[in-house]
């Protein structure tokens, strides 16, 4: 009998993406379309959610309708379809899920509500072959976390950040610098020119036990080094987003190295399966770190895989994917889109003040 792949549809609106992509369970990305309203919030330094909602209901009919041109195919050859049900901002999830639910009651199809996170989690299975279970560096404008992925669904939290995330740091901290958003490609693009070294900023947690993140008191840091060197028009900004990328790179490379050891600890690597970090997420992009967790790959005996750069930032692909990770466990059309929702629902908080999922 002829095999004849499943087909399905991913949307992602979780936050200023509104992407649609189609891909089949063999691993084939059909489509990957992503209208970006980058745009639309640059001058505002970042995401307005009533604005970004507005803009996503505006554009989501057409990027699917695009989606389904690049594939070649129709409506009535989808098998499936996802939509990120959460975590994010609620305008934007809502619209997404009720696409999908539309589109499912409509042609008789499952529905799949899919954490966004878990999209990121497990992208690099779309993209390259990584066996579970692995280390998950996961690094995004909205979350810095480490986990152990133990399968889909099947998340153990290591670490989290106790107030900013990674891309946010840089996201906040470019904005100061005047360099625009989102920051951490103009922070890397700055950076190239200056001296990492030039420019003394704190590595807050490194060296403490445990693998949780902090980065509030860097952006703060920063400000105040901005100001003292006379501000966005008088300060070396190339020294500074030097020393900053390089500041948040030692950040991420100390309390991943506190989970590796854990996850040594509680996945021994066996003859035949080297153990995987992978890093996934919009901060897996800069490339000064990832040049830097090469090496620390290579000093500790893991594997590293990163995605590529289309399907580490937002993207419906890994929607998609993580639905055809768990193709037999459809959702109900009653199910509610979730502003937060962590992997691991066991994880404890981490110590001091915020509680971020
Ligand atoms: O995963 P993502 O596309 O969206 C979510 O937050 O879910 O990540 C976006 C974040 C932004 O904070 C952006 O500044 C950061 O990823 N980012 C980068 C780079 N490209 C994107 N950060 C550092 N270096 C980059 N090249
Ligand atoms: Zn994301």
């Amino acid at each position: 009998m002829l095999h004849r792949s499943v087909i399905m549809l991913g949307i992602e609106s979780s936050c200023d993406e509104t992407a649609a992509a189609i891909v089949t369970d063999d691993k084939t990305i059909l489509a990957n379309e992503i209208a970006s309203q980058i745009g639309i919030h640059a001058k505002h330094g970042g995401v307005v959610p009533e604005v970004a909602a507005r803009a996503h209901l505006e554009v989501i009919d057409q990027v699917i309708s695009d989606a389904l041109a690049k594939a070649k195919l129709k409506m009535s050859d989808i098998d499936g379809v996802a939509a990120t049900a959460g975590p994010g901002l609620i305008g934007g999830v809502a619209i997404g899920t009720v696409i999908a639910k539309a589109i499912a009651a409509a042609r008789h199809i499952p529905y799949y509500a899919v954490n966004h996170l878990e999209g990121h989690a497990l992208s690099p299975r779309l993209a390259d072959d990584v066996p579970f279970p692995y280390l998950l560096l996961l690094v995004s404008g909205g979350h810095t976390q480490l986990l152990a992925v133990v399968g889909p669904r099947r998340y153990h939290r290591y670490g989290t950040t106790m107030d900013d995330a990674a891309g946010e740091a840089f996201d906040k901290c470019a904005k100061a610098m005047g360099l625009g958003y989102p920051g951490g490609p103009a922070i890397e693009a700055t950076a190239l020119s200056g001296d990492s070294k030039a420019i003394a900023l704190p590595r807050p947690l490194k060296g403490s036990p445990g693998c949780h993140f902090s980065f509030s008191g860097l952006k703060t840091a920063l400000a105040n080094k901005l100001h003292n060197l006379g501000g966005p028009n008088k300060a070396p900004l190339a020294d500074l987003a030097a020393s900053l990328q390089a500041a948040i790179s030692d950040c991420l490379v100390d309390r991943t190295k506190q989970a590796m050891a854990r996850f040594l600890s509680e996945f021994p690597p066996t003859a035949n399966q080297r153990p995987v970090l992978v890093i996934a997420g919009g901060v897996a992009a800069n490339k000064h770190i990832f040049s830097t967790f090469q090496q620390v790959t290579k000093d500790t005996n893991f594997r590293l895989s990163v995605p590529p750069a289309m399907l580490c930032t937002d993207n419906a692909a890994m929607i998609a994917w993580a639905a055809l990770e768990r193709l037999q466990e459809p959702d109900l059309l009653d199910f509610a889109p979730r502003p937060r929702w962590p992997l691991d629902p066991n994880a404890s908080p981490p110590p001091g003040r915020g509680v971020r999922q």
